[in-house]
């Protein structure tokens, strides 16, 4: 759980508020729940009144309880349904109704800088139309905001753009200005959209805040800090409490995002696995947002390295996994016998040059258990045993514990090295390598001492990494959509913080920050949404689809690991801003393509209420595949150790040049033979569309391994990469 670095507290909560539920349980509450009862699109019908409608079906299935009392809210600006608190026997009836979706749970979902944009070569000097960037709106989904906080004044900025049919609905003491012209909060129990957690400024900024000058940790990575679109316009939809932020609340955010006229939605919020569409409010919100126009950025998860971790799967989502830039922030200790480790953590603490004893977590209880000792749990060390001493413990979140008992520093293992995360004392968190380096030094001399330094900054050359706690592929619900779809900075990133958010999960730690320092996913996504943003300034009319596929036909290449695919961990790679504008290709898709794309995986009838149409799901052979659903990337499953033979069908519009020939280009792999129909495509206007074929013969390949190629489309100046993914996958 340490790899979640500062969202660990929410954890830590989560738990306790967990437990009291089930204490009430057990004094014989009702056994009520909220779940979502999702009814697709809205009616086109003036006088249907979706409240009443959703009294009257609350009251077919009610039982023991009143409609009036069982339900929650309504969603009826941008789509149909209810949040409601219903027993298991309640939400199967409606769950077998006719005009319902589905009916699910509304589970609680994890929340999962500067420097980052000029590493992906997106200066503060770059073409820019102030102008056309200010009549951007981008809809923050998250912990709210600190309204005061420099990323978010509204100096130079002119009213509010015309589109825009929001409010300033931040409750007690939350006033908005030019810049952040929107909040709404729908927590239960909070009075406003202030942020108190420090995620929802940090996102907000880092996708459209301010350019601020002379910003740091401490002194640490100094520099402006400035979000993608600093021009921009933010409205903040606040959903998250220290306790997650749950279903119904993520699904009322985007029914009022939607409405209100956002262009650009991020949210850096996912459950732990992925989850049906039909049954995922992030994926739900998300459809009914690209209907109207509007990008979902979305994290793909901190659950990684393990594969299939991605939790964010639906193919007009864009997908963010997280990886590295340039600078890394180490922290050094230096062993008594003269040996000098490099750890991660950010560490704005000195020792003031003076070498302190080592005392192992083990050796410092006398309250607990000796494996619970090793890993300096809560409540373990004893205070005399640790004052004035360094504790070495087995797991990083040991130095919340170190620091409570009043220990002077901790040196820690870390499960995820390539990640650095604020700490309340000085402490490093070390490698596995390292780690038993330290702890042979403690075996080997009598009165083991040590130095742990305040962190600095270095260079990184290898960068970007994807980083260890990105979750990675495959999709567990659509395999043929590679997911997650690109990548963008997650790791070690300053950006506005909320002042009175706790800085580390230590609640003796007393330090008040107006910006910090976050790694995760979280900061991927923004990342992500400031850049589709940037896009939508140049070409206002493109669709979620066009803009994602610009994102990704030309990101960067990666490298991979060597136990998986590459696009596992970053999709077709890392984020190129600068390139995306002139992609010269785009594979578009439309609602109706999305449609047919649903219709492979649901009913009709179901899909039917999600379109709001009377649209007919094709039947038989012509239902299709999910591989040829008109993807940026191209992903096909087939079976272990048989030939096979895939075609996948792809459509380009051309929004390049309007003379252009495109050639056809393959970076083969020797296990495979891939042909492209036609291999030059020839366009005379702009927006003129050409279809191909691209087919694949192989001779078979063992059972959960896979081949990776390339297809680019080149006209001498542009290169529209797609990577190809052929998995061997067996029943
Ligand atoms: C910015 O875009 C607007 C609207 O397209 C245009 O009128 C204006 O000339 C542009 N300004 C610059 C500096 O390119
Ligand atoms: C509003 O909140 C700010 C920031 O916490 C605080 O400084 C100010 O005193 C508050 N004002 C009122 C009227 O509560
Ligand atoms: C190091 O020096 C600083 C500043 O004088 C002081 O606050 C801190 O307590 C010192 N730390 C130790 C471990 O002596
Ligand atoms: C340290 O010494 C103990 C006891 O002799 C031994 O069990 C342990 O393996 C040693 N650890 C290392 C890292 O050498
Ligand atoms: C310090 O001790 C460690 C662990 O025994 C050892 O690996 C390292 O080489 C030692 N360093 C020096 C400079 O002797
Ligand atoms: C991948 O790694 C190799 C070897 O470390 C390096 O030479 C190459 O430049 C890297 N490629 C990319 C795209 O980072
Ligand atoms: C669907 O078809 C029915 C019957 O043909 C028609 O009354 C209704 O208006 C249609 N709905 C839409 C949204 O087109
Ligand atoms: C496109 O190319 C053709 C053939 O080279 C030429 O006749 C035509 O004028 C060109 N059109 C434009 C708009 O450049
Ligand atoms: C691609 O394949 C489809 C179906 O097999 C075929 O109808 C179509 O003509 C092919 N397109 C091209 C450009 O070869």
């Amino acid at each position: 759980m340490a790899k979640h670095g500062a969202l660990l507290f929410t954890h830590a909560f989560f738990i306790l508020i967990l437990s009291m539920s089930l204490f009430c349980k057990a004094i014989g509450h009702e056994d009520r729940k909220p779940y979502i009862v999702y009814l697709g699109s809205l009616p086109h019908d003036e006088l249907y009144s979706p409240l009443s409608y959703h009294l009257g079906l609350l009251e077919r299935v009610a039982e023991g309880s009143s409609a009036a009392n069982a339900w929650i809210r309504s969603y009826r600006r941008s789509f149909n349904g209810f949040a409601a608190k219903l027993t298991d026997r309640e939400s199967r009836k409606l769950a077998n109704m006719e005009e319902v979706v589905s009916v699910f749970p509304s589970r609680t979902y994890q929340l999962q800088t500067t420097r980052s944009w000029d590493f992906m070569g997106f200066g503060e000097t770059i073409t820019r139309n102030a102008t056309t960037e200010s009549d951007v709106i981008i809809g923050v989904i998250d912990t709210g905001v600190w309204p005061e906080s420099d990323s978010f004044k509204d100096e130079g900025f002119g009213p509010a753009p015309t589109k825009w049919k929001g409010a300033c609905n931040g409750g007690k003491n939350f006033t908005c200005n030019k810049k952040l012209i929107g909040a709404r909060f729908f927590t239960s129990e909070e009075e406003s959209a202030r942020d108190e957690i420090g995620h929802g400024s940090h996102t907000a900024s880092t996708a459209a805040g301010n350019a601020v000058k002379d910003v740091s940790f401490y002194g640490l990575v100094p520099g402006t800090a400035r979000g993608g679109v600093p021009s921009a316009r933010i409205a903040v939809y606040k959903i998250c409490t220290l306790e997650g932020c749950t279903g119904e609340a993520i699904l009322a955010a985007f029914d009022h995002a939607i409405a209100d006229g956002v262009d650009i939605i991020t949210i850096s919020i996912g459950p732990n696995h992925a989850f049906p569409l039909d049954v995922d409010p992030i994926a739900i919100g998300a459809f009914h947002a690209m209907e109207k126009g509007i990008l979902t950025s979305n994290s793909a998860g901190n659950n990684g390295p393990e594969e299939g971790s991605v939790s964010s799967v639906a193919p007009w989502i864009l997908t963010v996994a997280a990886s590295s830039t340039d600078h890394r922030i180490i922290d050094k200790v230096v062993l008594g016998n003269g040996s000098t480790l490099v750890g991660s953590s950010v560490n704005s603490f000195s020792l003031n040059g003076t070498s302190f004893p080592l005392i192992h977590g083990k050796d410092a209880s006398s309250k607990c258990p000796e494996i619970y000792a090793w890993i300096c749990l809560p409540g373990c060390l004893d205070r005399d045993l640790v004052k004035g001493k360094i504790v070495v413990c087995d797991k990083f979140g040991g130095n919340v514990e170190a620091h409570k008992a009043g220990a002077l520093g901790s040196i820690l293992l870390s499960s995820t090295p390539d990640v650095s995360f604020v700490v309340p004392l000085p402490a490093t968190g070390l490698s596995y390598q390292d780690y038993n380096v330290v702890k042979s030094y403690l075996n080997s001399t009598k009165e083991p001492g040590a130095n742990i330094l305040k962190s600095e900054a270095i260079k990184d050359d290898d960068a970007p990494i994807a980083a260890s706690f990105s979750s990675r592929g495959p999709n567990q619900i659509l395999p043929e959509i590679i997911k997650p779809d690109i990548s963008a900075p997650g790791v070690d990133i300053l950006a506005a913080y909320s002042p009175v958010a706790p800085v580390t999960s230590s609640p003796e730690d007393k330090r008040s920050l107006k910006y910090s320092i976050l790694s995760g996913t979280s900061m991927s996504c923004p990342h992500a949404a400031g850049v589709a943003a940037y896009i939508k300034t140049f070409h206002p009319d493109w669709s979620p689809a066009a803009i994602k596929s610009s994102l990704m036909t030309t990101a960067k290449p990666m490298n991979g690991t060597s136990t998986s695919p590459g696009e596992f961990s970053y999709g077709s790679g890392h984020i190129d801003p600068v390139k995306a504008i002139d992609p010269g290709l785009v594979y578009d898709a439309s609602k109706e393509d999305y449609i047919r794309l649903l219709c492979m995986v649901l009913d009709e009838a179901k899909v039917r209420h999600i379109s709001g149409d009377n649209s007919t799901c094709p039947k038989g052979s012509e239902k299709g595949s999910p591989k040829d659903h008109n993807y940026a990337s191209l992903a096909a499953n087939v079976t272990p150790m048989k030939p096979f033979t895939v075609t996948f069908h792809r459509t380009v519009k051309n929004v390049g040049l309007t003379n252009s020939t495109y050639q056809a280009k393959i970076m083969p792999n020797p296990k495979i033979d891939i042909k492209v129909d036609p291999e030059v495509l020839s366009f005379k206007t702009l927006n003129e569309e050409k279809t191909f074929n691209l087919t694949i013969v192989g001779e078979g390949f063992p059972d959960g391994s896979h081949v990776s190629a390339e297809l680019v489309w080149y006209d001498g100046t542009h290169s529209v990469r797609s990577p190809i993914l052929v998995s061997s996958v067996g029943n």
